[in-house]
């Protein structure tokens, strides 16, 4: 195995997912150099073969590639800055959930001191990492990613957005984003099954059932979205689904169940159908969430 295939690694940030990504890479051949700000947390990876640094410094110095994964942005930048010396003309992946803008403000200071900047956006959680199923984006330099690219797709499906930073957390947050919806979905749905005392056991096989049969429904909307076209092909309209939230929001409330989920979906369709937009397809409520109106 030569140093070019395997290229050192340095992992700074060994909570859940930091220690999960030092454990894939070392596994994966890769001299691994480990800094955790709470020291003992490196025991288990050191006791696998990693090599404990101690100070960033250090970490930084130990390799070409330096990944950073830590609670926020916030602790990031702590950690990093002061190294911004070391880290030059190194490649920086960071792994920390945040948003696009603070991802391009990264990519900013990081070229402003000759450092190559990677983001990403983990769609995994810890035990996911380096199994199938993990999904990680990537934004920033294409370079730097396609240089790496082996030992990254060591941790799950490696997938370029482009040179933009903010890219991968967008896209990153706009999947939680459809995924947050649909649990709320869930989590009130099984709260109105259980004000008669239905178990939410059985409602979540068929949630799941019924959610799964409805994903179709993003790739028939899209092409609306995008076209910004919104007449009715035979799909529902805008007011058949007001109708839908107002019934829904009414047996809620006869139930006794809180209509904070599913009352503002109502309200931006009662605005679309307010403004005359009544026969337009269901997607047609993309414009208000996009303009607010
Ligand atoms: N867990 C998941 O399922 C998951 C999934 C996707 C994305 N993420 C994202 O991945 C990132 C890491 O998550 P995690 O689950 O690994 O978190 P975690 O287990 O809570 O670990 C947090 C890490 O950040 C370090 N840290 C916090 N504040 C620090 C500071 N001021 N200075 C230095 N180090 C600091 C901690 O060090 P100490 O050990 O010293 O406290 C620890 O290494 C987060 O941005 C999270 O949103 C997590």
């Amino acid at each position: 195995m030569s140093q070019h295939d395997h290229p050192s690694v340095t992992v700074i940030g060994l909570g859940a997912m930091g220690s999960r990504i030092a454990e894939v890479l070392l596994r994966g051949g890769h001299p691994t150099t480990v800094w955790n700000r709470t020291p003992g947390r490196a025991e288990p990876l050191v006791a696998q073969g990693a090599v404990r640094a101690g100070s960033v410094a250090e970490a930084v110095a130990a390799s070409p590639l330096v990944l950073v994964c830590v609670l926020d942005y916030a602790a990031a930048r702590e950690i990093v800055e002061p190294v911004a010396g070391d880290l030059a003309g190194r490649t920086l992946v960071h792994f920390t959930t945040g948003t696009p803008r603070q991802a391009r403000e990264m990519a900013e200071w990081a070229a402003g001191h000759g450092i190559e900047y990677v983001d990403s956006g983990m769609m995994a959680i810890p035990p996911m990492i380096g199994e199938e199923g993990a999904r990680f984006l990537y934004s920033g330099s294409k370079d730097a990613f396609e240089r790496y690219r082996p030992g990254l797709e060591l941790l799950g499906t490696a997938e370029f957005f482009g040179e933009d930073a903010g890219l991968a957390s967008l896209y990153d947050l706009a999947l939680l984003s459809a995924m947050y919806g649909m649990f709320a979905g869930f989590f009130h749905g099984a709260a109105l099954v259980g004000s008669a005392g239905l178990s939410a056991g059985e409602f979540a096989e068929q949630a799941a059932a019924w959610a799964t049969a409805m994903t179709g429904g993003f790739a028939h909307n899209a092409p609306a979205i995008d076209a910004r076209d919104y007449t009715t092909t035979g799909e529902q309209t805008i007011a058949f689904n007001k109708a839908a939230l107002d019934t829904i929001v009414r047996a809620s409330r006869d139930e006794g169940v809180a209509v904070d989920l599913v009352a503002p979906l109502q309200e931006l369709l009662a605005r679309q159908l307010a403004d005359g937009h009544g026969a337009a397809s269901f997607a047609r409520i993309f414009e208000g969430i996009r303009s607010g109106r």
